[in-house]
């Protein structure tokens, strides 16, 4: 199996859906920020203070050569990597992306109810995060949309049903 790599904006789910999806094809699963964090021994936020973004999105395109060159597993990326260097392209030849398309009140619901710290929302109150993620998600969404495979999550009735988008996402991908 070519290793499945899982993308799209913060709060879409990459993380979630892509652990159950590794469980149900019963491969090993790898995050990219845990990655990250894991062999830099710092956290993505320790990062973006002590590097910038810039120096962020550089590591970042290296673990993911790293972590890309594994076979047989299922990946899920950062909501940024498919949108520098040549990382869209290379996932694409190295493995099956799947774009997790979702509207932005989707993912604004979603990243209201998460606890993790993304340094890129930070300091912002609720409307202005509403705005961003409106005004950045149509800046990314051309590279997601290069993908191989898109996958609505929207058209998912009851999303916290983790085993009913696996199911359906894994008839998409046949
Ligand atoms: C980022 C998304 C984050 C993380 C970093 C930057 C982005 O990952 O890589 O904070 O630019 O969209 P998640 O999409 O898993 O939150």
């Amino acid at each position: 199996m070519k290793s499945i790599i899982i993308i799209g904006y913060m709060g879409a789910g990459k993380t979630t859906v892509g652990k159950a999806l590794a469980k149900e094809l019963g491969v090993m699963f790898y995050d990219l920020d845990w990655y990250i964090e894991t062999r830099m021994h710092k956290t993505v936020k320790e990062i973006f203070d002590e590097k910038g973004e810039e120096g962020f999105r550089i590591i970042e395109h290296n673990m993911l050569h790293e972590v890309a060159e594994f076979e047989n597993v299922v990946v899920s990326c950062g909501g940024g990597t498919p949108c520098f260097f040549d990382n869209m392209d290379y996932m694409n030849q190295l493995g099956t992306t799947v774009y997790l398309k979702a509207t932005p009140e989707t993912l604004h619901a979603h990243l209201q109810m998460g606890k993790g710290v993304r340094p890129l929302l930070l300091n912002k109150t609720p409307e202005e995060v509403e705005t961003f993620i409106k005004e950045q998600l149509k800046q990314r969404e051309p590279f997601y949309l290069k993908a191989q495979h898109i996958f609505d999550i929207d058209v998912i009735d009851d999303y916290d049903k983790i085993q009913n988008t696996v199911k359906k996402l894994r008839l998409q991908l046949g």
